[in-house]
């Protein structure tokens, strides 16, 4: 009996010196302790045995379990070990590798800078409103003081579709639908911004599409001290702190007075550079008062409310702003061109 332990020993190191993976240990365990392993065979011999030998055999068999145990405790440790680093060695990444650039989309120049004013002119408590593309002639031209015949029509070569709609040529006969269709009469205060479309041959500063941000406010009271106010506030925000603004006599059919603003040079400072063309003023919207026929037009009584209204070209502040010299960019959707704005969202 007592060899027959002495060899379950011998035999139970030499397995375990073969086994080299985890899932193999259970085999040995098995083989050794389980229910038909080699100890359970040699326990069942006991019972045959002198009641002294019981005693003594029991006693060495309760050792071996102990000892069988404790070396395959041992060995699971050794191969746990084993196998943890043979995994990390496996999965080891090498963070200096250089990664896959992923290409982000980034927001359009234009978009960019409609966005900006929006949100300048929605803090000064001005609604966002949109109107139609293919639009009436009423509201393109007939309400904002442009009869059929008027010589200005001709500035604004239109794409007709039939002889009563057309492309818009312009964003104002949003101003005319919004005073339309506030039936109250109320106070207003909107900017529309959208596409519009013209008869031009494209070229560096023409488009045959381009687009407008329209402003209106109507409300008793209204000068033209609170249009210049605005303007400053929109010439301030978009082009530095410095900025003034200068108004100019002109002529619109739908503004009298008619007003063209200057922004003083944001690149000199109003001392006279190669984009202001040495004036120190770069020109950047047109804009007036309503004309009272507009006002009366789209049911306002201009003995009791006056308004002001303005119309901003995104490309061309976009141009002025980051140095574009090409309106055509903005539609070409060139990557070489587009990448050139991967700037930070809300930089300005
Ligand atoms: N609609 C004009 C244009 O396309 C721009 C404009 C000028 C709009 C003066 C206005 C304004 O509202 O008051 O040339």
């Amino acid at each position: 009996m007592e060899k027959k332990i002495l060899e379950i020993k011998e035999n139970l190191l030499k397995d375990l010196e073969k086994v080299d993976l985890l899932k193999n240990l259970n085999d040995i365990k098995v083989k050794y302790l389980g229910k038909k392993g080699s100890i359970s065979e040699l326990s069942s011999c006991i019972k045959d045995l002198s009641n002294d030998q019981k005693k003594k055999v029991g006693s060495l068999l309760n050792d071996l379990k102990n000892e069988v145990n404790t070396k395959i405790e041992e060995k699971k440790k050794l191969l746990e070990i084993e196998e943890m680093n043979k995994k990390i060695e496996s999965e080891k990444i090498d963070v200096t590798l250089p990664s896959t650039s992923i290409k982000m989309g980034t927001t359009h120049p234009l978009t960019r800078i409609i966005d900006e004013i929006e949100t300048l002119f929605i803090s000064m408590g001005f609604d966002v409103v949109e109107g139609p593309e293919v639009e009436q002639d009423l509201y393109n031209f007939e309400k904002l003081n442009l009869p059929k015949g008027h010589p200005a029509r001709d500035s604004q070569d239109s794409f007709y579709i039939t002889e009563e709609m057309l492309l818009r040529t312009q964003t104002s006969p949003v101003q005319a639908r919004t005073m339309d269709a506030n039936l109250e009469k109320s106070p207003i205060r909107v900017i529309c911004p959208g596409k519009v479309y013209r008869r031009d041959d494209d070229d560096a500063t023409h488009s045959h599409q381009f687009t407008q941000i329209e402003g209106l406010m109507v409300d008793k009271n209204i000068s033209v001290a609170d249009l210049k106010g605005v303007l400053e506030m929109f010439a301030k925000n978009l082009f530095g702190e410095d900025r003034e603004i200068r108004l100019r006599p002109s002529f619109f059919p739908f503004t009298e007075p008619s007003l063209e603003a200057d922004v003083s040079c944001f690149k000199c400072g109003g001392k006279g550079c190669s984009i202001c063309k040495g004036t120190g003023w770069i020109e950047i919207l047109g804009s007036g008062m309503v004309h009272p026929n507009v006002l009366r037009n789209c049911g306002y009584d201009p003995e009791i409310y006056t308004g002001f209204a303005f119309g901003i070209g995104p490309e061309r502040v976009a141009m002025l702003k980051y140095g574009i010299n090409d309106i055509r960019s903005f539609y070409t959707n060139d990557m070489r061109f587009l990448n050139t704005f991967d700037r930070v969202e809300g930089e300005k």
